[in-house]
């Protein structure tokens, strides 16, 4: 992933955390729009939002990638337990692209959310294929 991606995700993240709570909201609503089966899996609403902007932020902070690649193998085996599926990230991701161009409107451009794209397909490649890597 490029150092220029990784600036303008935590540029972003800067910005979604000014408004957290709608954020959150709108995620959401996206999420169980795309994947209805998602609402049965979260034991309380506010448990994933922020440990996932968190985690989002500390990953696209890290210049040395390497050293949290374990922890992402790890998050990746816990979705597993948490009853999450593999054909369930894509609509996922979608869903969060859609929320923060939601959020962000005018401050979110392309070039960011191409950034996004790119962070999330690697996070999401790592989570899933983790095994493949040990
Ligand atoms: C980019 C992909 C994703 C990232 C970075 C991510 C991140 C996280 C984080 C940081 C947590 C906190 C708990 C922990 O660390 O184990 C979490 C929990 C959880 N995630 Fe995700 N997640 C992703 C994709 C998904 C998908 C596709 C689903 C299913 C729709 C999902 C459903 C859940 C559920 C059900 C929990 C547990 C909530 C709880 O028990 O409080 N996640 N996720």
């Amino acid at each position: 992933m490029q150092d220029s991606s990784r600036m303008l995700v935590a540029q972003s993240i800067q910005q979604i955390n000014q408004q957290s709570e709608r954020f959150q909201q709108s995620f959401y609503q996206h999420l169980y729009q795309q994947v209805p089966a998602a609402r049965a899996l979260f034991p309380n609403t506010t448990a994933e939002k922020t440990k996932l902007v968190s985690m989002l932020s500390t990953f696209s902070r890290l210049s040395n990638f390497d050293k949290l690649k374990p922890a992402i193998i790890a998050l990746g085996k816990r979705h597993l337990a948490y009853g999450v599926s593999t054909d369930m990230y894509p609509p996922f991701k979608q869903a969060l692209l859609a929320t923060i161009q939601e959020t962000l409107q005018e401050e979110v451009d392309s070039a960011s959310l191409s950034a996004w794209n790119e962070v999330l397909d690697e996070l999401i490649d790592i989570m899933q294929k983790g095994d493949a890597h040990e």
